[in-house]
């Protein structure tokens, strides 16, 4: 597929900002593949594609999960945020054309994580939550200072840690449900860091 094409569609599909963002997710993923020795390219196509659903109306991803697909549980429906994530795996397979399984895994892990991914999938995760367009430059400085301070796979698992500990908090702060998924990726990212 066209990357011209596909940018294209993604600037049709998708609001200014939101298009901004997928810009800088999709910059940083080169980035961070440069960093860990990772396909430069096709980090750049998971994170110019990981928020392709992001702008459509909930109705519309409810749908599509309740018809098309099987690996969406409970617990990831209570939190409509984080429904355009399958949607989006969908949509990269389905409308982009993008075959690539690591693509369309990382597309698909974005929002909640899920537990013992693989590096692929940890840098297009941070690349959402760090890149420089969009996103608060303290927490990025932060993160990326965790990356450059701790070479290697350990490093990547403390700025997850990081990541998840501040969305867990952010949820407790406004009372809203925290999914299996994303306590089940905290727990494992600790143990890893912590060595226990
Ligand atoms: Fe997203
Ligand atoms: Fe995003």
């Amino acid at each position: 597929m066209n990357m011209d094409y596909i940018e294209n569609r993604l600037k049709e599909c998708l609001s200014e900002e939101r298009f901004k963002h997928t810009l800088g997710c999709a910059h940083c993923a080169i980035e961070l593949a440069k960093m860990y020795g990772l396909d430069e390219q096709k980090a750049f196509l998971a994170g110019l594609l990981h928020d392709c659903a992001k702008c459509k109306p909930n109705d519309e991803l409810l749908k599509i999960i309740k018809e098309e697909l099987k690996d969406v549980d409970e617990g990831e429906l209570q939190n409509y945020k984080t429904l355009h994530a399958p949607v989006g795996a969908y949509f990269a397979k389905t409308i982009y054309g993008i075959e690539d399984k690591e693509i369309i895994d990382a597309i698909r892990c974005h929002t909640i994580g899920k537990v013992n991914m693989n590096l692929f999938e940890k840098i297009i995760f941070l690349a959402d939550k760090i890149e420089s367009y969009t996103r608060d430059k303290n927490y990025s400085d932060e993160i990326k200072k965790i990356l450059t301070d701790n070479p290697g796979e350990k490093g990547l698992d403390m700025a997850l840690l990081r990541c998840f500990s501040e969305t867990i908090h952010s949820l407790v702060r406004r009372e809203l449900k925290i999914c299996k998924t994303t306590i089940d990726v905290y727990n494992e990212l600790l143990d890893k860091v912590k060595n226990i």
